[in-house]
């Protein structure tokens, strides 16, 4: 039968290709170009065969996967358990719309990934596939009872590739697991798993530590339409960007070159294990606050009161792999109809790991400077706001808070 791998060129997927294809597969090897830093798709593809693939399909991705799904967790401000940007979580629908798309193409049957039986991609993954495919059947040989007999730890894995003539990487791999795309890059497990245990600064691809960054901050300014990034302008060196993946890259070049975006965290993974990450966004981190400040001044109390909600639902769904679920559709919508005013432009000066918000403009604005302001009387002829009211809407408002304060004393009492 014939079976689609989303395959990466590492030692687990090219053991899994191995392994399948013994197992009598048709393996069609599968990568996603999500914007992997320094990815060579033709080696990756030239060790697919020779691990034994029928054929190797490289999809690059980038554009769809930062129009279709990074820019929706920018629009929504998305952000898990208040500090994950969903880096990871959020290229699975992406990768798993066009493994079935490939699936479905060829004829296949099957899918399989390399993830762990205990981890949040696992879950992602096969959702989402089986949203798009309801008959698809998948593999997930590190589920397999025999896989996992076979396969115990690295040692096992390399005598595998020794056996079969596949090529290992010269310089041992690192310490701990990373996934990349061009939203972040994430590190896990190994030497990370003891949480007291920092990060090392070699380990970061796409930031420099806000220690190393440049004495001299830089100022750019980004406009958005729909509460999407259109346009970006570094005030000091004119560079004006205009396409939405170059936009995107050049955001992460700037907030790396500036040391923004690293976070390291414990997170709570679908599954019911704590798992400690360390992340670095730089482009989103930007992006996200700059986003999050235009809404202070386009978007209405009450509407942001409502979408900051549907943020949270938005990057619950995201990270436990209900992207294609009827709910998600819902918040989608529903956040593309709050962003309808979301137009503007935000002043943004980068320095040593921070985001430093210095002004932002709006055609569709609802912020009223005179009406705002402590200097002058009322609001101008349109708005009857009048001071002397306030009496009554504080008196009015503590009514409650009196009847509660009245109860409490007699706890005293
Ligand atoms: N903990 C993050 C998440 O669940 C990152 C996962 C990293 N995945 C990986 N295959 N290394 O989204
Ligand atoms: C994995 O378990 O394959 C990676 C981590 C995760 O999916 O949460």
């Amino acid at each position: 039968p014939k079976l689609v791998l989303a395959y990466s060129g590492g030692l687990d997927t090219s053991v899994i290709l191995k392994w399948l294809s013994e197992k009598g597969f048709d393996v069609i090897a599968f990568c996603a170009n999500v914007g992997q830093h320094e990815e060579n798709f033709d080696a990756v593809k030239a060790k697919a065969l020779n691990c034994g693939a029928i054929k190797c399909v490289v999809s690059d991705l980038r554009k769809e996967y930062v129009e279709n799904y990074v820019f929706d967790a920018i629009k929504s401000n998305a952000i898990y358990e208040g500090r994950y940007l969903l880096g990871t979580s959020i290229a699975r629908p992406c990768i798993s719309k066009e493994m079935i798309r490939i699936a479905n193409e060829e004829g296949a049957e099957y899918i399989s990934h390399g993830a762990t039986g205990k981890g949040n991609d696992q879950v992602r993954f096969e959702m989402c596939a089986q949203a798009l495919s309801p008959t698809i059947k998948c593999v997930a040989p590190w589920r397999d009872a025999e896989f996992i007999e076979s396969f115990k730890g690295r040692k096992d894995l390399l005598a595998y590739c020794e056996k079969h003539g596949i090529p290992v990487d010269a310089k041992p791999k690192a310490n701990y697991s990373v996934d990349e795309n061009l939203f972040h890059t994430s590190y896990e497990s190994g030497c990370l798993e003891d949480a007291m245990c920092g990060p090392d600064e070699s380990m970061f691809k796409m930031t420099v530590s806000p220690k190393a960054a440049p004495d001299t901050s830089e100022i750019v300014q980004i406009e958005f339409v729909k509460g999407i990034p259109t346009k970006i302008t570094n005030m000091g060196d004119g560079t004006e960007i205009t396409d939405s993946l170059e936009l995107f890259l050049y955001c992460n070049k700037i907030s790396g070159k500036h040391g923004i975006g690293r976070i390291d965290i414990v997170e709570n993974r679908f599954v019911g294990i704590k798992s400690r990450g360390v992340y670095e966004t730089p482009g989103g981190t930007l992006l996200r606050a700059a986003h999050m400040d235009l809404e202070g001044i386009c978007v209405d109390r009450e509407v942001k009161r409502i979408t900051e909600g549907l943020a949270n639902e938005f990057a619950r769904l995201c990270y436990n792999g209900f992207w294609f679920a009827p709910e998600m559709e819902l918040i989608r919508h529903s956040i593309d109809f709050s962003q309808r005013d979301v137009e503007g432009t935000v002043e943004i000066e980068l320095y040593k790991g921070n985001v430093t918000i210095r002004g932002r403009k709006s055609p569709k604005a609802l912020y009223n400077a005179d009406l705002a302001s402590m200097d002058i009387e009322g609001g101008g002829d349109a708005f009857d706001y009048n001071p002397a009211d306030a009496n009554g809407f504080i008196r009015i408002n503590a009514v409650r808070l009196k009847t509660y304060a009245a109860l409490r004393a007699k706890d005293n009492a």
